[in-house]
């Protein structure tokens, strides 16, 4: 019997009463607005106007027009009762060449965001960095230069000039994994170059972006401000106990997970990596008094997830088998994986979302448990979680879609059980407040509470929305039943 299925999920379950009921987006995802108000390409412009980067050359030039109905978006989550929203600032519309000088209409876009959450009684938490390098920094080389690292923390800075008044929560990075190994090794993602060690000195530069960062908001912020990163830690299991299986969890457990928690939370990049990557590098380009740096204070860790991760060594696939593929945001013939050439990826048999990713709260409720007792007295926040489901409205208008409230209501209450286990939980972001441009996937994935008519615009909160309201007004974790 696994650990979830210990607890019958019939029964309603109490939340502490200052848990933060948010959704999330990010700014590329949602804006549109790609050449307004002085904003200029970034990375993921240039990328998904490139031919087949991105599923049917879907861009994210209008996206959901969020720039311009953040208004209406603002009510809509007061409709879901959200506490706190989380989105992300991008970066090129505020600082349009990646350094100097700010541009003021996109700050100010901002700014009047904020001042609509607050209005509206919802919590602002801010995201620098969502992906969206502006694209005269990758012209200069990107991630894998150190001077990327130092123009993050000049940009930090200058949005907590700007916002620091009034944004109480900060995350420095979203998913440093993805803009390293996805961007730059396995290519799916914007930049699209598939270069192992500029992926791994992507890594190092995220790092000490994030260390520089923090150290420049915590100048800039006022007291009582909370600061975190949001990384998606893999949940790691190996397919078997065999031996080489528990070898293979172990290495993407270091270029997955380790690669961050180490130098972030204590201090130091972990030995092993620095073996199963020696082919490869060297690693001289970490500094003396980089892992220093990157080991700031943190408030909050706050944690991405929506499916374990289980390997086993490629010899563990069944004979004449093609090789699973890697798994991340996409496929590709390159790993995203530096120094794991030997492991494969495989996904459990059962339930999945549309994304092909299997349907698993018992990780989640693992996760939790395991990063709490390696990081005793550090808070956690799940800044992600949520599913991909193919939802179309009905004759009437509406959308039902009981298998994403199916997904969140599990999580949830194995959020609710590590509570109850110990962990400091505070918050949980719903991915996504509304169907978005899903990267690679471009429209074809609909993560959202809130349905998008692509043609119209038209927002259409579905049924998982009203349920999830309930939750987030209350407090009460209830089963959806047929929502
Ligand atoms: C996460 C990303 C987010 C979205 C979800 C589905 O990895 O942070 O932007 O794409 O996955």
């Amino acid at each position: 019997m696994t650990a979830s299925e210990i607890r019958p999920l019939t029964a309603v379950r109490s939340f502490p009463s200052d848990f933060l009921w948010g959704a999330a987006t990010a700014a590329y995802q949602i804006e549109g607005a790609a050449r307004e108000g002085g904003r200029t390409p970034s990375i993921w412009d240039t990328f998904s106007h490139t031919p087949g980067k991105v599923f049917a050359g879907h861009t994210g030039d209008v996206a959901v027009d969020h720039y311009h109905r953040f208004r209406d978006d603002v009510r809509l989550m007061t409709e879901l009762g959200l506490g706190a929203y989380r989105f992300s600032v991008s970066w090129s519309r505020v600082q349009p060449t990646g350094r100097g000088p700010v541009a003021q209409q996109g700050l100010d876009f901002y700014r009047r965001l904020v001042d609509e959450l607050l209005a509206a009684g919802i919590e602002p938490a801010l995201t620098l960095y969502h992906w969206d390098l502006p694209q005269e920094l990758e012209d200069a080389g990107g991630w894998p230069e150190r001077p990327t690292a130092e123009r993050f923390a000049e940009y930090a800075g200058l949005v907590a000039d700007a916002l620091g008044d009034r944004v109480k929560y900060w995350t420095t990075l979203n998913e440093p994994w993805c803009s390293a190994f996805l961007g730059y090794g396995s290519g799916v993602h914007a930049p699209g170059r598939t270069e192992p060690v500029a992926a791994l000195r992507a890594a190092h530069h995220l790092n000490l972006g994030h260390g520089l960062a923090v150290q420049a908001l915590r100048a800039a912020l006022p007291g009582g401000c909370q600061l975190a990163v949001s990384l998606n830690l893999h949940e790691v299991r190996p397919l078997t106990p065999s031996p080489e299986d528990r070898e293979a969890a172990r290495r993407i457990d270091a270029v997955g997970n380790r690669v961050w928690l180490g130098p972030m939370l204590e201090g130091a990049y972990p030995e092993d990596l620095f073996a199963d990557t020696a082919h490869l590098t060297g690693w001289s380009f970490v500094q003396n008094g980089d892992t220093a740096t990157i080991h700031q204070p943190l408030d909050l860790l706050a944690v991405n997830y929506y499916t374990p991760t289980v390997v086993s060594h490629v010899s563990h696939i069944a004979k004449g088998a093609e090789k699973p593929r890697d798994d991340g945001h996409g496929n590709s013939e390159h790993s995203p994986w530096p120094g794991a050439g030997d492991v494969a990826f495989h996904r459990a048999p059962g339930e999945r979302t549309a994304m092909g990713w299997p349907v698993d709260p018992s990780a989640l409720y693992d996760l939790l448990t395991r990063t709490a007792s390696r990081y005793p007295g550090m808070p956690l926040v799940i800044s992600e979680n949520g599913a991909a489901y193919e939802d179309e409205a009905g004759p009437d208008g509406t959308v039902h879609d009981p298998e994403r409230a199916a997904y969140v209501h599990a999580h949830l209450d194995a959020v609710h059980r590590a509570i109850a286990a110990g962990v400091d939980v505070r918050g949980y972001f719903l991915w996504s407040l509304l169907d978005n441009f899903e990267w690679a996937y471009g429209y074809g994935k609909r993560f959202g509470a809130i349905h998008v008519d692509y043609d119209s615009l038209e927002r259409t909160p579905k049924s998982s929305a009203h349920w999830y309201a309930r939750v987030a007004r209350t407090g009460e974790l209830h089963p959806p039943g047929n929502v």
